[in-house]
């Protein structure tokens, strides 16, 4: 039976930065999974180790300690090309600031990734960017360079040209930190049409509240440590793990949790890798035990 293995798994990872005398824990043993084509946010304040957790994921930055397995490639002891090449078929990043080159027009922006791929033919590479920039609205804009157009209309250039390679993973670090909320808002729901679309996996960072509660899995970091992992089931966040809580077992909150909710336990039931994601082993197995009866 095909089971959905985890796109990115992140284990014991630690990232620790040399300040002179000084050295910063940017991020503390932190693991979980990533399914394939979950909508996944990554929250925390400012500070909290958003940007660095982001740049393992996109293999831009190694770990101090533990390891990134991408799409079943343990990305340690990889060599910078093989990073690269990695990076340029399976992971593509939007950002804050939208990163788009001034003097190329939005289609030229799109095609810019796909110069380098020898393995696309131009014709191939004209119906992308076609395809591309029709999906985020932008066709009339084609010719229009970026400071021709609004900070809406860029971001959407910068996500068309995220996907134009065809991306496992699009990696957005606070993708709507500079737009106003209501475009924010309109960005946040066409990268989640297009997550449902293409099923491409998306992990956008964010700090604010009403963009969080728009993902179907959310990651929190504080201080450089996860505090919660949570899934949505319906319209109702459940946070399954959280630091300082007692991680539920089938003994107890757990229990509780699959009975009041039987959408969350067929997800989790079914999934025996969002098990391993969501549970430690213990309750894994305990989770796993009740459902036999
Ligand atoms: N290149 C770096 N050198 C030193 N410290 C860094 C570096 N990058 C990030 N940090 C520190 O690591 C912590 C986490 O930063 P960051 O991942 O940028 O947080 P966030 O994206 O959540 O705002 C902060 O204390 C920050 O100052
Ligand atoms: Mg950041």
């Amino acid at each position: 039976m095909a089971s959905k293995a985890p796109v990115v798994k992140v284990e014991h990872v630690c990232k620790d930065y040399k300040l002179g005398e000084e050295t910063i824990h940017a991020l503390k043993d932190i693991s979980f999974n990533i399914d394939d084509g979950v909508f996944l946010a990554i929250a925390g304040p400012s500070g909290s180790g958003k940007s660095t957790m982001l740049n393992m994921i996109g293999c831009i930055d190694t770990p101090s300690a533990g390891k990134i397995v991408i799409d079943g490639v343990d990305i340690s002891g990889k060599t910078p090309d093989e990073l690269a090449d990695l990076r340029s078929k399976t992971i593509s990043f939007v950002f804050q600031t939208f990163n788009l080159f001034p003097v190329l027009t939005a289609e030229e922006n799109v095609e810019y990734p796909l110069l380098r791929r020898s393995d696309v033919s131009k014709s191939e590479r004209k119906e992308r960017v076609a395809f591309f920039l029709d999906t985020v609205g932008l066709t009339k804009y084609a010719g229009h360079r970026p400071n021709q157009l609004s900070g809406g209309q860029r971001q959407r250039v910068a996500i068309a040209r995220a996907l134009a390679t065809r991306p496992r993973i699009v990696l957005a670090d606070e993708p709507t930190a500079n737009l106003d909320y209501k475009t924010g808002e309109s960005i946040l729901s066409m990268m989640k049409a297009i997550n449902r679309a293409f099923e491409t996996t998306f992990v956008f960072s964010t700090h604010d509240q009403r963009v969080m509660g728009m993902a179907d899995r959310l990651v929190r970091i504080e201080d450089g440590e996860l505090t919660t992992l949570g899934i949505r089931a319906g319209n109702v966040w459940k946070y399954v793990k959280e630091k300082d809580v007692p991680i539920p077992t089938s003994d107890g909150e757990m229990a509780q949790l699959l009975k009041e909710d039987p959408e969350l336990r067929r997800m989790i039931m079914e999934d025996p890798e969002l098990r391993r994601a969501l549970l430690d082993d213990n309750s894994a197995a305990g989770v796993a035990g009740k459902g036999g009866r």
